[in-house]
């Protein structure tokens, strides 16, 4: 016995039978039963283990603990509060995001600068809408993008969510994306139904606008003769595939044709009333007509439309994201967009919302194994496709949250009225868009008497690096412009410089 070592009290004879016989019987003593235990946890969660270091990280994340020592995370007292108050009033921020990391003291600093604002007043605030500027690589970048409207750019920090899950899949992508990113969806869901102001059970996550909108059009059930009534000027892939169920199914696919800009709901409310007949069974309406930015009058659609017991798909790849509405509030019945144009979600990523009551009878486009059953996710049976794209999207929303829906909507509105007025008053140079708050946003169609939009856009990008988009369609023939909250007036100016230059020639 080494020195120092208290020797056990003695045991009489039958105490040392007992213990060993209890020792012998369960193979340990209370010692070996503690490494037992922990060695069978360790075995049966070894497989596990990233999951659950995944959720600790993510826990320590929620609770924001101060182990990150870039220089903006400061953990206030203030900014504690601006978070709590934000995700209890719009579900803004999801805490430890990098929304939260990296931008939301700034954000909160300049809010608070201008609470006094109205939404209107501070479109034109050039020092809140410069913070905006810098989060978006897209702000230097060598050609001047006024085509948003196509598809958006993503502030950083989407990129770099994305780049980050990227990572992290492509370490194992069966397991991290199935597993561990997949988690994500359920939360991303009631993010986006909170954005939405709709129920996250009428909301199916996809990859954009056209394969939403292609899932409802083909999963309803309709019957030869059966008429839908959809215009020229809607998007191409959703008249597509109209035609295709008109060819293959005998429904009958009737077009109206507008000659925009309208600035009358009434007259457009009408177009749609006199078409329908005993056999129209929907009416399908572009939210924003993407060719010349018309907002629709799509809520006054609908209640036409229900008197009739015909209902409507809206489709929203211009709206959602830019203009303030509540899905609901629409009181369409099905609702498809993309949400890399004006959320400046990862660029392919896009949202179906379809009415509850309706879920049951729209067959999925790609199957599902229980097609009828009345649950959203039904319409989530895509397969394999980019999961680090999808969680994305939550940052997008934080980021746009932060802006907050209506100064984004009207920043927008002012950037367009910003240069269209100004192009206005050049001789020669037309605009096809109203110019009033109800009949428009962020697009607008440009023109140049003797010019045609071809040369006009290619014009503008050869010589001035300004990116547009030339459109000639059936009755409209304008340069479509489409600013987004990152562009500057300075940036604007340019354009209306080379309108005036062009104009001149
Ligand atoms: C009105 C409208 N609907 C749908 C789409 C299709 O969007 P996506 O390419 O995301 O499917 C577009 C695209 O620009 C559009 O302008």
């Amino acid at each position: 016995m080494p020195i120092g070592c208290t020797l056990p009290p003695k045991k009489t004879s039958k105490e040392l039978i007992e213990s060993s016989y209890k020792a012998e019987a369960f193979g340990f003593n209370t010692v070996g039963w503690t490494a037992f235990i922990f060695g069978l946890i360790v075995v049966f969660c070894m497989p596990e283990l990233p999951r659950y270091l995944f959720y600790i990280n993510q826990y320590l994340r929620e609770i924001e603990l101060p182990r990150n020592k870039k220089k903006n995370m400061k953990n206030s007292p203030q900014r504690r509060s601006f978070f709590k108050k934000s995700i209890v009033l719009a579900g803004a921020f999801s805490s430890g995001s990098l929304f939260n990391q990296l931008y939301a003291g700034d954000f909160e600093k300049k809010a608070n600068l201008y609470k006094d604002l109205s939404p209107a007043e501070i479109a034109s605030n050039e020092d809140y809408w410069s913070l905006i500027q810098q989060a978006y690589p897209a702000s230097s970048s060598p050609v001047l993008n006024l085509n948003n409207g196509g598809v958006s750019p993503s502030p950083q920090l989407v990129l770099d969510a994305v780049d980050r899950y990227d990572k992290m899949a492509n370490m194992a992508p069966s397991y991290y994306m199935w597993r561990i990113l997949d988690q994500g969806r359920e939360p991303l869901r009631e993010k986006l139904a909170l954005l939405g102001g709709c129920d996250p059970e009428e909301i199916a996550i996809n990859r954009n606008a056209t394969e939403a909108l292609n899932t409802i059009i083909h999963g309803l059930d309709l019957n030869r003769g059966d008429e839908v009534i959809g215009s020229i000027q809607d998007y191409p892939n959703m008249m597509n595939a109209w035609k295709q169920r008109a060819l293959r199914e005998g429904i009958v696919y009737k077009q109206l044709s507008f000659d925009f800009p309208i600035e009358d709901d009434q007259t457009i409310v009408d177009m749609y009333r006199q078409a329908i007949s005993s056999k129209t069974k929907i009416i399908h309406v572009t939210h924003v007509i993407n060719w010349v930015g018309q907002i629709m009058p799509v809520k006054k659609i609908c209640q036409m439309a229900h008197e009739k017991g015909i209902e409507v798909i809206v489709d929203g790849a211009h709206s959602f994201g830019l203009l303030d509405f509540n899905i609901p509030d629409l009181e369409a019945d099905y609702f498809g967009t993309s949400l890399h144009k004006y959320l400046s979600a990862p660029i392919g990523t896009g949202m179906m919302w379809i009415k509850k009551e309706h879920i049951a009878k729209v067959w999925p486009l790609l199957c599902d194994a229980d097609p009828v059953r009345d649950d959203i996710r039904k319409f989530e049976t895509l397969g394999t496709r980019s999961f680090p794209l999808e969680q994305g999207i939550g940052e997008a929303i934080n980021f746009h949250n932060g802006i907050g829906k209506k100064r984004k909507e009207e920043r927008a509105r002012y950037l367009k009225n910003y240069w269209a007025e100004r192009a206005l008053k050049i001789p020669g140079v037309n605009i096809h868009t109203s110019l009033k708050p109800a009949y428009s946003c962020a697009i607008a169609g440009v023109s140049i008497d003797g010019m045609t939009p071809r040369v006009l856009e290619s014009t503008l990008l050869k010589t001035y690096k300004i990116h547009t988009s030339p459109i000639s369609y059936e009755n409209i023939n304008v340069v479509r412009v489409s600013p987004h909250v990152y562009t500057r007036p300075t940036d604007l100016d340019r354009l209306v410089n080379a309108l005036e230059e062009l104009a001149k020639k």
